[in-house]
Parts: structure tokens; C-alpha cells; sequence
């Protein structure tokens, strides 16, 4: 996402006498030899090791996907009940300017705690919003005695990684996969669409570069974005949260590279976002997809929009298919609303879905991956309940 493959790649015979010359030591400190290691990643491994049921839920649900890794989120548990808040000053600035996505990711630890509470033996009751008078409070499980469900999708939880890499041209995804997926949706106010054919995926990743474009020539967007990249390895284990080089699944080569440099700037940040997206995320798409509901203002059908990403992903896990978000069209169409401009993106959207009444608020690709995805760092389950 923010790396040069060009200029790393390039890089790559360099590195070698940059090692050879001692550079090692600089390779340690950026944790070359230590992906997903050291505490910004041990919630992915002892996420079921805390001594109480609750506590094994919010392990479950800080493990949810989430926009740009800021997990916005706070827990409050009890024997019967685990309380879920969303904490605005993780909000990614005028990415989200009007809290769609926070409110996406709020509904994947939902989607992940209901897959967790079931495990642990509990029947499960999710009030979203329970609390009229307190927007913060997003939701409520109640949990009562049960049978233990181990689903498939509760097992994913830990393998699931948004996956940056190239997809394999030479697969495609079987459209009774594509309706498989689609099929999860327990709620007729949450629909996915596809654009599989080449037409439909020519029209979507036409409006998702331009997109991309648009977002980085926002330098208040741009800004924002730039926020939450964490290229040293010190500062992504103090954070223990935004994007990293791991996580955009590079191959090795480059991924070292990436590690040994110094910091790139801002800008050449942003231009190799355009260009992967261009070159990788576009280019090597299987199809696009889109989930809408009937109100993207409404924070309750944004988080019943959130359960069923989480949900799609996990499903998609278990059948080794990769999936990323790709957000910036709707990025844009908020945005444009915000600054009340020419709604471009707005247009986009509603040209994607056909119809007024199902509004696009999480599109995305999908296909078989070439690469692994790595997990992202997380802060620990002590670091967020209340
Ligand atoms: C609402 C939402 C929007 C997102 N938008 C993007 C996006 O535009 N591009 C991208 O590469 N990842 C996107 N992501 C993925 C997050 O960056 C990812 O979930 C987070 O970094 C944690 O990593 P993980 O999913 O591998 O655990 C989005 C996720 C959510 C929930």
C-alpha cells in the first residue's frame, strides 16, 4: 500500500552490501527476522488463553478487521454481558469523516464476539445501539447459559489477514463461491453485489483508481491516511496498531528492503498506493464486490454491513481466498459530502448498485492469493476494556 515495488526491487542489490557491511544490526531493529512477533502480536496467539469467558470474547473481537488497524474500540464485560464502545479518538480523521467506517469495523468485533460467545457455550443476544441516549455505545451481547458451538468460522478468527498481494490470474473464483458468500447475509437490509464479468470489472476499477487518486490529491486525506503507517519496528510494538510493511504482504526481497530503508516521505507513499492499487489491487482483482445497505448514514445498518464483512472474510479464510477492502470510493463520496462538492464518488456508487435504495458502503476485491497474509499488530485485551 505505501511501498515502492520499483524502488525496493531496485534497491535489492544494494541491500545485499548493506547487510554484508554490518547493516544487519539495522535489520535486527527493524524486525527483518521477526514478522508477526514480540507483544504487538501476541493477541493473535493467546486470544484464548485468559482466565474468563468475557475476556475470551474480547479477545476474539479485537482480533476483527478494522479501518486502517485503528481499532476504535473499548469493552466493558461482566459474567452475562459484554459491552461494546466505540472510542472516537481513534477516529482516522477525514478518511472517515463521518464514521462509516469506524462503525464497519465496530461490527466485525461484533460478528467476532458472537462467533466467540457461542464457542464458549453461551446462547447469545446482540442489541446494537442499545443505548439511545449514548451514541458511544454500540452494542450489547447478552449471554446466557447454552451449548458450545465450534464453528468453522470461529476457528478462522486467528488465520483471518487482509491480503495485500497479488491474486493468481490463472484462478478465478467460482460464481457459486461469489454466491455462497452473498448467502451469509442473515439480514434482507444488507446485500452484496458482484462485478465479476470484464465489463463490470473494467467500470469498477476505473472509479476505484480514480479514486485513489483523488483521495491522495486531498492533502488533509492524504494526511490523515499517513497517520497510521507504521514503517519502524519500534513504533509499530509501542502502538501496536496500524499498517505495516508485513501486513502489505510483499515478497521477501522487497519486504527487507522496505524494512532496511529510511522512512519514506509522505508523498512517495502516496504514489505507490496509487500504483499498487493500479498494478495489484485492480489488475489482479478475481472479481469486486460491494456491500450496501438502504442508509449508509445509519450506524446500525453500517454495523450489520461490518458483521457481514467480518463474516464474509472469515468464510473466505476457510476456503484460502484472499479479500481486502478497497474503501476509497466511499472515502470520496463522504468526503464530498463534508466539504458539499461534486459528489463524483456518490455518482459512482450509485452507478454501481443501479439504484438509490441500496447504497454501497464496503467495496472490495477478492481472488486466490499469491502470498500469505500477515497479521496486523494489536493492543491486548487489558489495553481496551473500561
Ligand atoms: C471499514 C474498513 C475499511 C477498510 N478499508 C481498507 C482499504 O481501503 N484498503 C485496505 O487495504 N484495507 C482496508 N481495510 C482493512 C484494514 O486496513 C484491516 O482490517 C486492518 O489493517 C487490520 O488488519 P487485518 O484485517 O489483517 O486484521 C479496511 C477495513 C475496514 C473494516
Amino acid at each position: 500500500m505505501k511501498m515502492s515495488r520499483r524502488t525496493f526491487l531496485k534497491t535489492g542489490g544494494v541491500l545485499i552490501v548493506v547487510v554484508a557491511g554490518g547493516g544487519v544490526y539495522r535489520a535486527a531493529d527493524q524486525g527483518v527476522f521477526s514478522s508477526g512477533q514480540g507483544l504487538a502480536y501476541e493477541p493473535w496467539k493467546d486470544w484464548r488463553d485468559a482466565t474468563t469467558s468475557s475476556e475470551r470474547i474480547v479477545g476474539a473481537g479485537i482480533l476483527a478487521a478494522n479501518p486502517h488497524n485503528s481499532q476504535p474500540w473499548h469493552f466493558r464485560i461482566s459474567e452475562q454481558a459484554v459491552d461494546l464502545y466505540a472510542d472516537y479518538t481513534r477516529q482516522i480523521g477525514v478518511i472517515d469523516p463521518v464514521q462509516r467506517e469506524m462503525h464497519i469495523g465496530l461490527g466485525c468485533a461484533v460478528e467476532n464476539m458472537t462467533l466467540a460467545a457461542q464457542a464458549e457455550g453461551f446462547t447469545v443476544e446482540v442489541s446494537l445501539l442499545p443505548d439511545g441516549t449514548d451514541p458511544q455505545h454500540v452494542a450489547h451481547l447478552a449471554l446466557a447459559a447454552g451449548q458450545s458451538q465450534v464453528s468453522d468460522l470461529y476457528n478462522a478468527i486467528p488465520n483471518r489477514h487482509t491480503n495485500r498481494s497479488p491474486y493468481d490470474l490463472t484462478r478465478t473464483v467460482a460464481p457459486d463461491m461469489l454466491a455462497s458468500l452473498a448467502a451469509l447475509s442473515d439480514d434482507d437490509a444488507v446485500q452484496v453485489f458482484w462485478y465479476a464479468d470484464v465489463a463490470a470489472k473494467d467500470k469498477f476499477g476505473t472509479y476505484e483508481l480514480a479514486a485513489a487518486e483523488a483521495l491522495i490529491a486531498d492533502e488533509q486525506q492524504s494526511i490523515d491516511s499517513n497517520h497510521w503507517w507504521r514503517q519502524g519496528w519500534a513504533d509499530l510494538q509501542a502502538h501496536r496498531d496500524g499498517i505495516t510493511i508485513d501486513a502489505q504482504s510483499f515478497d521477501s526481497l522487497l519486504d527487507m528492503a522496505a524494512k532496511m530503508l529510511p522512512d519514506q516521505s509522505r508523498q512517495q507513499g502516496d504514489a505507490v498506493f496509487v500504483q499498487n492499487t493500479r498494478d495489484i489491487y485492480i489488475s489482479t482483482a478475481s472479481a469486486f464486490g460491494l456491500i450496501a445497505v438502504h442508509d449508509q448514514k445509519d450506524n446500525v445498518q453500517r454495523m450489520h454491513a461490518g458483521q457481514l464483512w467480518q463474516r464474509m472474510h472469515l468464510w473466505a479464510t476457510v476456503h484460502e481466498l484472499g479479500m481486502q477492502p478497497l474503501n476509497q470510493m466511499c472515502e470520496r463520496a463522504d468526503r464530498e459530502r463534508q466539504q458539499r462538492i461534486d459528489p463524483v464518488f456518490g455518482r459512482a456508487l450509485r452507478d454501481l448498485t443501479g439504484s438509490d435504495d441500496w447504497q454501497g458502503i464496503m467495496p472490495f476485491r477478492l481472488g486466490y492469493p499469491t502470498r500469505t497474509g500477515l497479521a496486523s499488530p494489536r493492543r491486548s485485551i487489558q489495553e481496551v476494556l473500561l
